[in-house]
C-alpha cells in the first residue's frame, strides 16, 4: 500500500516530517512517499485571487497527491497553539477543490514539538475537525520532547512508550489491507 507522509510545516528540517517519515516505516509492507511541504508553497491566497485565477495549481497538486495514496500519515507542527500558516494556507485552498481534502483515506495524525506539550493543542484541533474533511482517522499520537526521544543518526524514535504508541498507530493503516 502507498503511504503518503508529511510534516504539516514548511521547515526543511522539520521534526514533524522526521516523525511522520519514521512512523511510515512502521507500517508493514508500505511503499512510502515523503512530501516536503516547502515544495508546496503558495502565496497567501484569497477569494479575490480565486476569482481571478481559479484554484491554485499547488493546492491541486497537493490534493492529487492525497488522492493517489492508500493511506496518509501527517504530523502537525504547532505555531502558537495552532497550525503553521504554511499548512493552513495549503489546506484551506485544497478544501476549495473538495471539502473532503483527505478523500476518505485511512489516516494517522501525529504531532511533536521540542517541548513537553508535544504540539497537543494543534493535534486536538485537527482531531476535532477531521470529520468535516474526509479524514478516516485511525489513530492520533502526540510525541513530547522530540529531541529527547529521537535518534538523529538512525532516524528512529527509541523511547519505549512513544515507540509502542507509534507502532500501534502505524499498524492501523495496514489492517485495512489485510481485511
Ligand atoms: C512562530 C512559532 C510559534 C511556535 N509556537 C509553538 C507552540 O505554540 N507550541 C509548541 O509546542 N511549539 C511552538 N513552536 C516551536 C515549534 O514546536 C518548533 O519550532 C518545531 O520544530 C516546529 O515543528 P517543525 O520542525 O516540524 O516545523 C513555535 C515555533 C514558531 C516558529
Amino acid at each position: 500500500m502507498k503511504i503518503l507522509t508529511f510534516g504539516a510545516s514548511n521547515t526543511k528540517n522539520s521534526i514533524n516530517k522526521a516523525l511522520a517519515r519514521f512512523t511510515a516505516t512502521l507500517v508493514p509492507g508500505a511503499e512510502v512517499e515523503v512530501l516536503d511541504l516547502s515544495d508546496y508553497d503558495l502565496p497567501i491566497f484569497s477569494e479575490d485571487l480565486e476569482k481571478e485565477i481559479g484554484q491554485h495549481p499547488t493546492a491541486k497538486a497537493f490534493f492529487e497527491k492525497i488522492g493517489a495514496a492508500d493511506g496518509v500519515i501527517v504530523s502537525f507542527a504547532e505555531h502558537n497553539g495552532s497550525y503553521t500558516a504554511a499548512y493552513k494556507n495549503l489546506f484551506d485552498w485544497a478544501s476549495r477543490i473538495d471539502q473532503k481534502v483527505f478523500q476518505d483515506k485511512p489516516t494517522v495524525y501525529l504531532s511533536t514539538s521540542p517541548g513537553p506539550g508535544g504540539a497537543a493543542s494543534v493535534l486536538a484541533s485537527a482531531k476535532g475537525s477531521a470529520q468535516f474533511f474526509g479524514v478516516d482517522l485511525k489513530a492520533a499520537v502526540s510525541v513530547p520532547s522530540f529531541y529527547d526521544v529521537f535518534d538523529a543518526e538512525t532516524g528512529r524514535i527509541n523511547e519505549p512508550n512513544a515507540l509502542a504508541d507509534l507502532t500501534a498507530a502505524a499498524k492501523t493503516l495496514a489492517l485495512r489491507e489485510a481485511a
